[in-house]
């Protein structure tokens, strides 16, 4: 095997099939069903170190999505939510991480290859590594500079948008190699009527005139679970929210503020997209509040939004 990648230096364990398992032990077959058809659901979700100590951030949340993006694909998740969450949880505690990166997955494993996956056992797999500011703590303070990606979002009538399918991320890395191979961060992605969808791998938010708009559900997107928290934040700061917007590729021009939403990206404002400089070209005023409340609340895990958090 290659060397290891600088992000799982210090791993020890991962989780496989019921098993705790050495790093270097959690291996699958290479006919397996979920490699050649991407035929796997997954999750990314965080833990963060906060004052009462390292918890969860919206596990249930993030399970109840895992098993509903296993629905469309009839796959049986062989475990049950209590197990999936017992073993997370241990897995972490024997890391010894305060906070960290959480990747379960599930998929179609070795098995008679062929297109329906029926006669294959489903496998789980869980874990879990330090990770910081996805896009960078510069990303986090300044914002980043996207671009409109040529690539479009697929239409939940061809592959379901609401699920995280490994298969259909195919999508997000196309735009991703894009952006970045024309010198952007990040990208934005029209769905097939040519409005906004989302980021590869974040929800989308625009700023007009003192009120927030987020493309709806309809929009060929995925029903984000920082998106849902920062709905929240933004009415309880008493912001108007419009999460059932749909918004033409032009507004984002024109957008007083955008930020990228998402448990990698966090919140993360957009400063100029396709080189067009929006609003003062930094963090704007109203991403600034609702990025330092999120923050605070990921830091101070208050009682009000106490059930966001499953503590470790
Ligand atoms: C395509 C896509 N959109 C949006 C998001 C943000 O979702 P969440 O906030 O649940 O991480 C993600 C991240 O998982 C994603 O992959």
């Amino acid at each position: 095997m290659s060397d290891r990648p600088e992000m799982y230096e210090g791993v020890d364990e991962l989780w496989l099939d019921g098993e705790f398992v050495d790093f270097e032990d959690a291996q699958v077959h290479v006919l397996t069903h979920g490699l050649h058809y991407g035929t796997g659901v997954f999750e990314g979700v965080r833990c963060y170190d906060t004052d009462d100590g390292p918890a969860i951030f919206r596990w249930e949340e993030h399970l109840e999505r895992f098993y509903d993006s296993a629905k469309p694909y009839d796959m049986d998740i062989p475990f049950d939510p209590e197990e999936i969450t017992d073993a997370t949880v241990e897995l972490i505690q024997r890391e010894g991480l305060d906070s960290c990166y959480i990747r379960p997955i599930a998929f179609y494993g070795y098995g008679p290859l062929g297109l329906n996956p029926s006669d294959s056992d489903v496998q789980v797999a869980i874990g879990v590594w330090p990770w910081g500011a996805y896009l960078g703590e510069e990303a986090l303070k300044e914002g980043v500079d996207v671009t409109i990606s040529s690539w479009r979002k697929h239409a939940s009538s061809q592959i379901p948008t609401n699920a995280k399918t490994t298969g259909a991320y195919i999508n997000s890395v196309l735009a991703s190699l894009e952006a970045k191979g024309n010198d952007y961060v990040e990208a934005i992605v029209l769905n097939k009527e040519g409005n906004v969808a989302e980021g590869p791998g974040e929800n989308i938010f625009l700023v007009r005139d003192g009120e927030l708009y987020t493309p709806g559900l309809a929009e060929s997107i995925l029903d984000g679970i920082t998106r849902q928290s920062v709905i929240q934040i933004a009415e309880d700061l008493g912001y108007e929210v419009h999460d059932d917007a749909t918004i033409s590729r032009s507004e984002l021009y024109t957008a007083d503020e955008l930020f990228f939403t998402g448990t990698a990206a966090e919140v993360t404002p957009i400063r100029s997209v396709d080189d067009n400089q929006i609003g003062e070209g930094t963090k704007g005023p109203i991403t600034d509040e609702i990025q330092t409340t999120f923050f605070d609340i990921l830091d101070e895990a208050p009682e009000e939004y106490d059930e966001w958090f499953k503590p470790v």
